[in-house]
């Protein structure tokens, strides 16, 4: 069995420093490595910035700074973003690396060589802000400014000598990819998308610039850069070094089993991205799942708009955790999603601290009174706490079908439920009146730090930090957990000492 997983994010332009969308791809990207890791995966997870390209050389020159000075700045601030959100992240690429810059100009060399690649002249619609050229359909004019419909960001007339990808080539195997891998693209609702956009012809796609210089050269004619995306698409690779297919690296995680991105970039990874790949005879990856989008108000949150939300203050004032929570359970995953302070705040207050943080607390200082901290010896189930503890055991493969199929609220349900029922069933069954009858008291004890054992792991793809707290009760640390032990009923050692630990969430006062 295949053991080894391969999960990315956008790598995201540093043109401004990262906002809560970019926050967002990267939370849930890291859930899932964190999930498929506790699974026994060896998991590889990337991330990273984009930075060639005009529209990064229009940024820098705003600023009046060198594009490579701009992009050192801009990309450390979304390298601490990964420490700030506890990504556990093994690479962080920058396509201005000369790892990353050999890797493009190989791809593009086998493309050409295989007679993928043309000489013509392009003129037609460009955004600058999103790198992407535009059918006249695909344009609308609004106050005599010319917008893309999809994005809204404006257009300019590009007419110049450019090279092309014979993108209208590979129409019927990218229709072929979709149809003998119906979950190659998720959600469902956007392979449709896809599809109809594929079925209505594809164009031949042009992949160079002349115009400016901010990007890698074309190998065989230094007058031309290669197209953004092309350059950018191919970090999925050189990350693993290629060209050298006999790498290890390459040779584990290739072809990547999820390209995690928002629904903006959906065209570039399903359409654009396989067909580079087909035409140079590399393996497709498994999976693109186009998310939704972090709104404020009920516009995309963008760096263009103006109207974005820091990550880093959120942070700072309600912590991590309570902002990962809130992210994968809160936002309906596969469609777009507000953040409101008041939904934060009652996922602090309701679900981590009375619900999961209070649990913690009562049952440790009950254990601490009725047993020293020991782990109880003298226990038989019932049916009362077979049925609660059997609830994991009787839904492991589902919570794996559910990560398997990216279905994040279904997985976050279960945790929430499960967090209700077992305190729930610490209330119901009083053991503060069974003093008089040890066995059922300790029963009791066991079964409530086995609840509280297998949600904390449930918990650490969410919630890292906090999920590691609740398990250092049990000794157990990041290398040791293994998401299997939730079906154990009595993986907890009777007589062996368990630890205190402090208060896991603090409630938010919401009155201002
Ligand atoms: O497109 N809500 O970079 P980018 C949710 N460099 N996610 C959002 C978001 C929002 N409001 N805004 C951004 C690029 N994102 C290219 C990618 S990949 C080879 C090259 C997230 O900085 C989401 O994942 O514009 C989106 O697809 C990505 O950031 C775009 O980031
Ligand atoms: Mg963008």
């Amino acid at each position: 069995m295949n053991k080894n997983y391969y999960i990315t994010t956008p790598i995201y332009y540093p043109s401004a420093k990262p906002h809560m969308g970019h926050a967002y791809s990267s939370i849930v990207a890291d859930f899932f490595a964190r999930f498929k890791k506790m699974e026994g995966y060896n998991v590889f997870f990337l991330t990273g910035t984009d930075e060639h390209g005009q529209k990064i050389q229009r940024a820098a020159e705003k600023n009046n700074k060198k594009p490579l000075d701009f992009c050192n700045e801009i990309s450390k601030t979304f390298l601490d973003l990964t420490k700030t959100l506890n990504l556990s992240n093994n690479d962080f690429i920058r396509t201005t690396e000369k790892r990353h810059h050999n890797s493009v100009q190989k791809l593009w060399s086998i493309l050409e060589s295989k007679g993928e690649i043309y000489l013509s002249k392009y003129s037609g619609w460009y955004s600058v802000s999103d790198e992407a050229f535009y059918l006249e359909d695909e344009i609308e004019e609004k106050n005599g400014i010319k917008l893309a419909k999809q994005s809204g960001s404006q257009v300019e007339w590009l007419e110049e000598e450019s090279y092309f990808f014979k993108l209208s080539k590979w129409e019927n195997k990218l229709l072929e990819l979709y149809n003998n891998n119906e979950n190659f693209i998720l959600p469902k609702s956007r392979r449709n998308e896809v599809v109809s956009f594929v079925k209505s012809g594809l164009k031949d796609l042009s992949v160079s610039r002349k115009s400016f210089s901010w990007g890698v050269q074309v190998p065989t004619n230094k007058e031309h850069i290669i197209y953004v995306w092309l350059d950018a698409l191919t970090n999925y690779i050189s990350a693993l070094n290629y060209p050298n297919t006999d790498d290890n690296l390459y040779r584990n995680y290739w072809p990547a089993d999820l390209h995690m991105i928002g629904k903006d970039i959906l065209r570039f990874h399903a359409v654009y991205w396989p067909a580079f790949l087909l035409a140079a005879d590399l393996p497709t990856p498994k999976r693109v799942y186009g998310h939704g989008w972090i709104l404020s108000g009920d516009e995309k949150m963008s760096k263009s708009k103006g109207n974005i939300l820091d990550p880093i203050e959120i942070v700072n004032e309600y912590g991590l955790d309570p902002l990962r929570y809130y992210l994968l359970k809160e936002v309906s995953f596969g469609n777009d999603g507000n953040i409101s302070k008041d939904k934060l705040i009652s996922c602090i207050n309701s679900d981590l601290a009375n619900n999961f943080g209070n649990l913690c607390q009562r049952v440790l200082s009950f254990t601490e009174k009725n047993l020293s901290l020991k782990i109880p010896e003298n226990y038989y189930f019932n049916k009362d706490d077979l049925n609660i503890l059997n609830n994991f055991t009787n839904n492991y493969e589902n919570l794996i079908q559910n990560i398997n199929n990216q279905n994040i609220n279904a997985y976050m349900n279960f945790i929430v439920e499960n967090m209700f029922l077992a305190n729930k069933y610490f209330n119901d069954q009083e053991p503060w009146k069974k003093k008089n009858d040890i066995k059922r008291l300790h029963t009791i004890i066991y079964t409530s730090l086995e609840l509280i054992r297998k949600i904390s792991i449930l918990l650490y793809p969410v919630i890292p930090n906090s999920s590691l707290k609740a398990l250092h009760i049990f000794n157990l640390d990041e290398k040791n957990i293994n998401v299997d032990s939730i079906k154990d009923n009595e993986f907890l050692k009777p007589n062996l000492s368990i630890n205190k630990i402090k208060i896991l969430f603090n409630k938010i006062n919401n009155d201002d």
